[in-house]
């Protein structure tokens, strides 16, 4: 039978992602999105499609509707986005949680929370574990995220054990790819359109910190086996891809993909930064068969040509080699929304 499957905040990067999978598998796709940080541009291959809709609706209100699956992706994700209204990001994360966890009770349906890495904070623990409780401050800046998908987990397992509501939950590690915002400040997103421009390429402290970056398909294969798992494994599972870098490798390896002429910028250190972040993929191998394929090499490739045809159509030039460019001109908020 075609299941009726909800992904909230569809209209984003991983969401939109995962919609199309979804699409794939002969899902048929409702996402619902209030397009803060998702935009119709993501989305827009899919329209048309009978088996794909589009719901403009803020999970922090109840949604009423009937599905077999629900995928709840709805946050914004970077620092620049999350702290820019901390309060609504952790209503987001709790009153949405509140909600959708409601609908999958009221309807018997399968929910699965996009949860983060975040979670650990800034690890005593190298690589980080599932059953490691993380060093994370509710105080800080960072926290109406960390702490609100904290909360959300708690809320998830709350439902299970109260309400028997069947849950799964994934701890998604830092992931990159098309479609990520071109403005939003996260390091894979920010270097290559640094790159691209040959503008100083922005580092934080030494650059010395250490990330693990995951290619979208491989992280939307992942979801995609954890939501068709046993249904007594609930989760919370690492998802993402353990090669580690630091800031300055990637930096590095993206100049030299991008041939661009950008020297480097050190910057303090943001409060709270993690200094390492490296997930721990046992229970993922085991419990999922869940291997990530796409090498560093492989999934920069296709990111790069994606921003390098974004900032092109959005009226700036900005060759992948070496090509003298202009400042951009774009308003990324106006041109994709
Ligand atoms: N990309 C990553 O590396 C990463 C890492 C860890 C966790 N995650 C989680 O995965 C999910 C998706 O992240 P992303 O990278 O695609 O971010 P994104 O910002 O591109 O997508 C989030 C989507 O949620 C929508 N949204 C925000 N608030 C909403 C609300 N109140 N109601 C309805 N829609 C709302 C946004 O408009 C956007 O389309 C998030 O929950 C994020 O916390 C992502």
């Amino acid at each position: 039978m075609q299941k009726r499957t909800i992904v909230t905040g569809g209209a984003g990067f991983l969401g939109s992602h995962l919609c199309e999978r979804l699409l794939k598998e002969k899902h048929d796709v409702l996402c619902v999105d209030n397009f803060y940080t998702g935009t119709k541009r993501n989305i827009r291959s899919m329209i048309g499609n009978p088996f794909f809709e589009v719901m403009r609706h803020d999970i922090t209100f109840p949604l009423y509707v009937e599905v077999d699956q629900i995928f709840n992706l709805a946050c914004p994700a970077s620092p620049i986005h999350y702290q820019t209204d901390p309060v609504q990001t952790t209503k987001v994360n709790v009153h949405g949680s509140i909600n959708l966890l409601g609908l999958a009770k009221r309807l018997g349906a399968r929910i699965l929370q996009a949860s983060t890495s975040e979670v650990y904070g800034d690890p005593a623990v190298h690589p980080q574990p599932e059953h490691y409780s993380g060093c994370v401050t509710p105080i800080g800046p960072r926290a109406c995220y960390d702490e609100g998908k904290r909360c959300a987990e708690t809320l998830f397992f709350d439902y299970y054990r109260q309400h028997r509501v069947d849950i799964k939950v994934a701890r998604i590690f830092n992931t990159y790819g098309p479609r990520m915002h071109p403005n939003d400040g996260r390091v894979v997103s920010n270097f290559i359109v640094q790159a691209l421009h040959n503008r100083p390429i922005t580092l934080y402290g030494s650059g010395a910190q250490t990330r693990s970056f995951c290619y979208v398909d491989d992280l939307i294969d992942g979801l995609v086996r954890l939501m068709n798992s046993a249904s007594d494994f609930t989760g919370p599972v690492n998802l993402g891809n353990a090669s580690e870098f630091t800031i300055l490798e990637l930096a590095d390896l993206i100049v030299a993909m991008t041939g661009s002429r950008s020297k480097y910028v050190f910057k303090p250190l943001p409060m709270n930064d993690p200094k390492r972040r490296q997930p721990d993929l046992t229970l993922a191998k085991e419990k999922l068969g869940y291997a990530p394929k796409v090498s560093i090499e492989e999934g920069l490739r296709k990111t790069i040509t994606y921003f390098d045809e974004l900032l092109r159509t959005n009226g700036v030039t900005a060759g992948i080699v070496g090509v003298a460019e202009a400042e951009p001109t774009y308003n990324p908020h106006i041109a994709l929304n």
